[in-house]
């Protein structure tokens, strides 16, 4: 049996694709804002070649965005679009702070919440993705990741590992079916079997995996 930390690697590999074309393709197609909810130490504002006219918000706990800051500023770095990154608690009054910040509601947005969601509740999961719909024009798109990573010993396994309790006790399992909650929305859901993915980009996972990407449009 493959490792629960192989499998994880396979993922991490796999959805930072997935997501790059997914906020490529919606920037092709036209829209012009991009947030990434829960960023951390999310690269893409500077690695990605973005069309002209982007403005990319990024939003985060305020001391990861302030070492991040620290990070990018020592390095000298440079993003490829315009860029805001915004410290906060996505459990409290984000929109506000956004909105200030410049994001358009009468325009399109393409959100994105990488690796977030299970850090939640699922009622703070469901406050965040109401708020996200609130600000959300016909057009705009929401993705992230669904279902269970690797098998049930696999996880079981990491579960108990030492190293893993420090991630484990954060983890407040987030909604239990994200995908019907954006369905009875007003989004249009789709997902994107880890696997075929994988398979997509000519790689092979190491495991099996139920989990995969949901994108979904507004209506
Ligand atoms: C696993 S990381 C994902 C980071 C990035 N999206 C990625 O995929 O590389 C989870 C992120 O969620 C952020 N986070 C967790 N709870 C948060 C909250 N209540 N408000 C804002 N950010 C939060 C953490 O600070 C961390 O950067």
């Amino acid at each position: 049996m493959a490792s629960w930390g192989a499998a994880f690697w396979s993922h991490a590999v796999i959805r930072t694709r997935f997501f790059d074309d997914y906020l490529l393709a919606a920037t092709a197609g036209g829209i012009r804002q991009v947030v990434l909810l829960a960023a951390g130490l999310d690269t893409r504002a500077f690695r990605l070649a973005w069309p002209a006219g982007v403005h990319l918000y990024e939003l985060d706990l305020p001391d990861v965005l302030a070492f991040k800051e620290r990070v990018l500023t020592e390095r000298s770095a440079a993003a490829s679009c315009e860029r805001t990154a915004i410290g906060l608690d996505l459990r409290e009054d984000w929109a506000a702070p956004l909105r200030q910040a410049g994001l358009a509601t009468g325009e399109a947005t393409v959100w994105l919440a990488e690796g977030l969601l299970i850090y939640l509740s699922a009622d703070e999961a469901a406050r965040l993705l109401t708020e996200m719909s609130a600000l959300s024009s016909p057009g705009s798109r929401v993705a992230f990741e669904v279902g269970s990573l690797g098998t049930d010993p696999m996880r079981a396994q990491a579960w108990q590992a030492p190293a893993m309790q420090q991630y484990v006790q954060l983890w407040k399992g987030g909604l239990p079916d994200a995908t019907r909650w954006l369905a009875e929305h007003g989004w249009t859901p789709e997902v994107s079997e880890r696997a075929a993915v994988a398979t997509s980009y000519g790689r092979i996972q190491p495991e099996p995996s139920a989990g995969g990407f949901v994108v979904a449009t507004r209506t």
